[in-house]
């Protein structure tokens, strides 16, 4: 088998213990501690350096190579805080409003791919099956090319693709759509990903495609006469492993305790990163819209919204973090009784046994995206369910995880008011109809989880 070499920007060591919130980091360790490999990245830390970027440090963590380097504070702030979080992230998003357009940060991304590339070249070797992941690292492939490369060389993006009409903002969108096309497979979480794609390239020149498989594919030739593909690969989880975890956590003295502080009353949770893409403020509205709506709510539910802290250094996210916490006050003071607090708002990690088990004391999962490539919480929620007295998913029709959890209440996240329906529909769900709508999805998470997922998109880039 050829070796796997990973590259994120994000990379999250198993030895360190601590949970990493982040869908990219979490299928990533899952894949790889299967597989094994390497997995190349930026180690978290800023280095305030003036000499010469350092090499990356090699560890080896079982069948994993973690090979990590930090980042210098220029490179942090132009091409972390800046073009991939302050102007991509918000694009890919369809977040127009808020994403920022700056020469200087678009330099600051284009020099960090590159010294990627300067960075990971010598640790690799010619029959090496090269994956990158995310939008941080679009160049990257372009870069490895340059540098004489020429192994198969695969991109994945874990957010959604947007239609060109949003993309037609991004001065460098021409160039990146180019560079996309140095890989020999780019793959998506949907089919209106790879779609938008699609047109995207056309639309630029960057290449003529040809689409097939009913749109889960394409088959591109880029300008410059190279072929590539394209292709949908919706990302799982662990499917196995959270079952067994969550029936063993729903014992725990952790998730007793927090049945305990319930004395009875429901519980509907919401766990996500505190991301302007992630609908928090909507939510806040909707719950307290069914407070309103149905009075006999009052009492009787609690909102469990984790969120930890994301991106702090990017300004709209210091904007959204003051706003939930004015809401969560606001919604707090209006509702909350002596012995009862509506929204238990909590701005931190946790691991993933201990999450496992908060998921399945929770009667409703509450998953509103405005935006989301796919959403893994929406996936653990249902797989963390007890299959004999199982909660019910809430879950945005704008998030990935729509196109294949269809018995999910459905919502749209902007919609407070459906929301608040919904939320009461989850709440007096009987039994039999709960049961039913889990065992579908349980089903397919079974058949397709982040094994599947893994091999697929390897087998695929092995051509
Ligand atoms: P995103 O990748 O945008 O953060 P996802 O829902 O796809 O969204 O993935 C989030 C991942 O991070 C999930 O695996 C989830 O369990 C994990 N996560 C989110 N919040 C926390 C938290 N507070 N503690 C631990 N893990 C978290
Ligand atoms: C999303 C992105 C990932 C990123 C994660 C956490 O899942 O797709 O690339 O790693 O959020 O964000 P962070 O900026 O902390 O890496």
């Amino acid at each position: 088998m050829n070796r796997l070499v990973i590259i994120s920007n994000r990379v999250a060591p198993v030895s360190e213990g601590k949970s990493q919130a982040g869908g990219l980091a979490v299928a990533i360790l899952e894949a790889l501690k299967r597989q094994g490999g390497i997995w190349f990245g930026w180690n978290g830390e800023i280095e305030e350096r003036t000499q010469a970027p350092a090499d990356p440090v090699l560890k080896q963590a079982g069948s994993i190579t973690y090979a990590t380097m930090p980042l210098s504070r220029r490179d942090h702030d132009e091409y972390y805080n800046g073009y991939a979080n302050a102007t991509l992230w918000p694009l890919l998003h369809y977040r127009l409003d808020l994403a920022s357009f700056d020469a200087v940060t678009y330099e600051g991304y284009r020099r960090v791919n590159a010294l990627f590339a300067d960075k990971v070249t010598p640790l690799l070797r010619t029959q090496d099956l090269v994956w990158v992941h995310d939008y941080h690292l679009m160049p990257l492939g372009q870069e490895l090319r340059r540098r004489g490369q020429g192994q198969r060389l695969g991109f994945f993006l874990h957010t959604p693709w947007p239609s060109p009409e949003i993309l037609n903002a991004l001065p460098a969108m021409q160039d990146l759509i180019e560079a996309l096309c140095a890989y020999d497979l780019v793959g998506f979480h949907t089919r209106d990903d790879l779609g938008c794609f699609a047109q995207c390239v056309t639309a630029t020149g960057a290449g003529t495609v040809e689409l097939v498989d009913d749109g889960a594919w394409a088959r591109i030739t880029a300008a410059d006469g190279r072929q590539l593909e394209a292709r949908v690969f919706p990302i799982s989880i662990d499917t196995a492993n959270l079952e067994k975890l969550a029936a063993h956590a729903g014992q725990s003295e952790t998730t007793q305790r927090l049945r305990d502080s319930l004395v009875g009353r429901a519980l509907i949770i919401g766990v996500d990163r505190l991301d302007y893409s992630k609908g928090l403020p909507q939510r806040f509205a909707a719950f307290q819209e069914l407070l309103d709506r149905y009075p006999e709510n009052l009492s009787a539910v609690s909102f469990l919204q984790i969120a930890p802290p994301s991106r702090s250094e990017v300004t709209e996210y210091q904007v959204i973090r003051r706003e939930l916490e004015t809401m969560a006050g606001h919604i707090n003071g209006l509702f909350a009784d002596f012995d009862w607090m509506p929204i238990r708002y909590l701005n931190r990690s946790f691991g993933r046994r201990v999450l496992s088990g908060f998921y399945r004391a929770a009667q409703v999962g509450l998953v509103t995206p405005l935006r989301d490539g796919m959403n893994l919480v929406a996936k653990e929620y249902v797989a963390a369910q007890d299959p004999d007295d199982p909660g019910v998913l809430v879950l945005s029709r704008f998030a990935g995880a729509s196109r294949e959890m269809g018995e999910a209440l459905l919502v749209n996240p902007y919609d407070t008011g459906e929301v608040a329906e919904c939320l009461q529909r989850a709440l007096h769900m009987p039994l039999v109809e709960r049961k039913e709508r889990h065992s579908a999805m349980l089903r397919r998470l079974r058949a397709y989880d982040i094994t599947r997922w893994r091999e697929d998109y390897v087998a695929a880039l092995a051509g």
